[in-house]
């Protein structure tokens, strides 16, 4: 087996323990630039757009896709339905409009039929599942599911054979009538069992058969899969469609389609397993879990269940220094494509029943969309492979790649399908290139730096950029958004240090853990400790350092802005918490927050999660902070921004030169294009400030 760490981690600036400083050997030096590109402007990242959910046809010949505004301007979500040809460079066309929200495409099996979710019928309504023919003379697309429901599709999966679409929707209320809806009788039982999901299936080329809804009972079905022969469907069971849900109990089960046999349970989980269930084999399916079991948050490994014995599932795959993304279907032959988050890297790792068979794909100084790839595998051996590939490395924007390989083989992404974001190459994009030291306490860790091209690469303005998560990573795709600002700093002149703290994904189980009860201890050290290790190489200069982050890495900001005696000259909090007691609260992850800020004030034991608040430590902030926060922010409610303003209006001193800014309608994920706009010129301005 290769070693790819050795082989394409020839470029690495600060070695493990290494105290020489030099310039990154790949980046061309030009000394004289007569106009160099502007920076990256707010509007262009506002007006960029997103691309996902690639699905390709039975025979790999086609990819379809979907391709939205990364911010949009109007009341409801839009995206078009794109399809390309896997073997031809540049195929991508347009296949829907993108007025509405065409998404979530998959082939039929022929290879001549698309079947997709939209709300075409009426913009923001119920989506339902329609289809199309994108080669047939009409290109329209029709409903197959009524568009007078009140009651979305929620998810679709079609059977292996193409006979069937399996589908969840609630039930339809009847019509509330008008006095009661005039008199405003509206409470609402909290964390009520309301639109609970009901598996239905319908027959693709018998639509006047109907409906038939074969599982209907008191919970609430989800993540549904077809057996390799078509005949029967495994889903869970959880008490309700909440994410609360998931940290109980769920039971897997299965139905056949055509008997009047009940469903039988073949497992009770004693919390959601985090991807569904997929069947491969006659009696084997596969999922992602937890690698401890039983613990909330904890790395996904991947385990497998003989569904005909009562033997408990068992991980075969991962989770102890590496973890696993996602998990795809190859389509034959019982194999599935798994999903390798490794350091800074991810490989596509092709496994059967008897384990691990080869790699078919490793990412090398670039990065693919996570869980956005899909592969097959042909009756010739061909494996074709479709992903969305950017780089930091060598600035280059995302686009929809494909490549096959004859046989059990790496396979390259040779052929680049779309050109959806070269107009951003028209800007001055950053260098990025990952860095390993070596924390305090020993232990080997990585993290990714962006810089501008066109200055000496010394003494630089420094913004430490910490992830979100904490369960998450920075890697080598070029990545920006109205949230994450690595890209978008470096672009205007800023040395950038993204640490993949303790708690991070890429590094198995024990690692991510690390941060679990423990939140402000080793995640900070490690995010202090790529800090002075730019500081001891030169790169950052110690008199213009500034901290920002996003949710968990806007944790991060506010509690290193309220350790004492802090260096920043400024810090950016984007919906972050900054009291994990009101977290476990008022958080739709409870149990999560709960697990990682130690404790819940329910425990009725030590209030551990006060330890690692920085509320608690509020009066020692002296950096100008500019706190930003979603108003409808169920994640991270805006609560943990306005008590921390609060306490920095009560005691601190220079309070009036933090601000805490609000973003109407927006969760914890902006959506609205004005509001990208006007958070990136908040955020530059602010650093600009501070460090300029
Ligand atoms: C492909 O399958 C769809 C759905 O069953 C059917 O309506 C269509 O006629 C098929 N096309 C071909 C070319 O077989
Ligand atoms: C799952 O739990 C239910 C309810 O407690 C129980 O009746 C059933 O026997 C269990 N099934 C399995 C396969 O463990
Ligand atoms: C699953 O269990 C059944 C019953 O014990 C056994 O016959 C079958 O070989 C097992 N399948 C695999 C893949 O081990
Ligand atoms: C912070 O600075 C003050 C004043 O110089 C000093 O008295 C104090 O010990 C310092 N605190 C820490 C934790 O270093």
């Amino acid at each position: 087996m290769i070693d790819w760490r050795h082989l394409c981690r020839g470029l690495v600036l600060l070695a493990l323990n290494g105290s020489t400083i030099s310039k990154p050997s790949t980046g061309i030096q030009f000394p004289f630039f007569i106009s160099s590109p502007p920076p990256l402007t707010p509007q262009a990242i506002a007006t960029a757009e997103n691309i996902l959910a690639p699905h390709l046809s039975g025979d790999g010949a086609y990819v379809v896709y979907e391709v939205k505004p990364k911010y949009r301007v109007g009341d409801h979500p839009v995206s078009a339905l794109w399809i390309a040809e896997t073997g031809l460079a540049r195929s991508a066309r347009r296949l829907t409009s993108g007025d509405y929200d065409d998404h979530s495409a998959i082939f039929h099996p022929n290879g001549s039929t698309l079947f997709f979710l939209s709300d075409r019928h009426e913009s923001g309504a119920a989506q339902q599942i329609y289809r199309l023919d994108p080669f047939g003379h009409s290109q329209d697309a029709f409903a197959i599911t009524s568009i007078s429901n009140k009651k979305p599709v929620q998810s679709f999966s079609m059977s292996p054979d193409g006979r069937y679409i399996a589908f969840v929707s609630a039930d339809e209320t009847p019509a509330v009538n008008e006095e009661t809806l005039a008199g405003k009788h509206d409470s609402k039982v909290w964390n009520g069992q309301v639109d609970l999901g009901r598996l239905r299936i319908l027959e693709t080329a018998n639509l006047q058969n109907g409906i038939r809804t074969l599982v209907s009972c008191d919970r609430h079905v989800d993540s549904v899969s077809w057996s390799p022969d078509s005949k029967s469907i495994i889903y869970r069971m959880k008490y309700n469609a909440n994410l609360e849900s998931n940290a109980f109990p769920t039971s897997e089960e299965i139905v056949s389609i055509s008997s009047t046999v009940s469903p039988r349970t073949i497992i009770n989980h004693s919390r959601n397993p985090q991807s569904p269930s997929i069947w491969v084999d006659e009696d084997i399916i596969y999922h992602l879990r937890s690698t401890t079991l039983d613990v909330l948050a904890s790395s996904p490994s991947v385990w497998s269940l003989n569904i005909s014995t009562k033997v408990p599932p068992h991980r075969v795959y991962l989770g102890d220094s590496e973890d696993a993304g996602g998990l795809v279907n190859v389509g034959v032959a019982g194999q599935v494509a798994v999903e390798v988050v490794t350091g800074v890297d991810t490989r596509i790792d092709i496994l059967d029943r008897t384990g691990k068979l080869f790699t078919l794909y490793q990412t090398i100084d670039d990065g693919i969309l996570a869980q956005e790839w899909d592969v097959k595998l042909l009756p010739d051996g061909t494996y074709v492979f479709v992903a969305f590939k950017s780089s930091a490395v060598a600035g280059e924007p995302v686009e929809l790649w494909s490549g096959r390989v004859s046989g059990q083989m790496t396979v390259q992404l040779s052929q680049k399908l779309s050109h959806h974001n070269a107009k951003l190459q028209a800007f001055h994009l950053p260098k990025a290139q990952p860095v390993f030291w070596t924390s305090k306490d020993g232990v080997d860790l990585a993290g990714v730096i962006a810089y501008p091209a066109n200055q000496p690469f010394k003494n630089l303005p420094t913004v430490v950029i910490p992830h979100g998560g904490p369960y998450h990573r920075d890697a080598l795709d070029l990545q920006f958004s109205c949230q994450g600002w690595r890209t978008f700093l470096a672009s205007h002149g800023y040395l950038v240090l993204s640490p993949n703290y303790r708690g991070s994904s890429g590094r198995g189980n024990e690692f991510a853990r690390t941060s679990h009860g423990g939140v402000g201890r080793l995640d900070w050290l490690d995010t202090q400790g790529m800090l002075e290790e730019a500081i001891a190489r030169g790169i950052a200069d110690p008199n213009r350092l500034a901290i920002a982050g996003w949710s968990q890495g806007g944790f991060l900001t506010a509690w290193g802005v309220t350790r004492p005696n802090s260096t920043f000259k400024a810090g950016i909090v984007g919906a972050g918490p900054t009291d994990w007691g009101s977290m476990a609260l008022q958080s739709d992850l409870p149990d999560f927050q709960a697990d990682l800020g130690g404790n819940a004030p329910w425990s009725g034991t030590k209030p551990q999660y006060m330890t690692g608040s920085p509320i608690h430590f509020v009066k020692n902030v002296e950096a100008p902070l500019l706190i930003v926060h979603g108003e409808a922010d169920v994640r991270v409610p805006v609560t943990q921004a306005i008590g921390f303003m609060r306490g920095i209006i009560r005691e601190t001193e220079g309070s009036d030169r933090s601000r805490l800014v609000i973003f109407p309608r927006e969760g914890h994920g902006f959506v609205e294009r004005a509001h990208a706009e006007d958070l990136l010129e908040m955020v530059l301005e602010h650093i600009d400030q501070a460090l300029n």
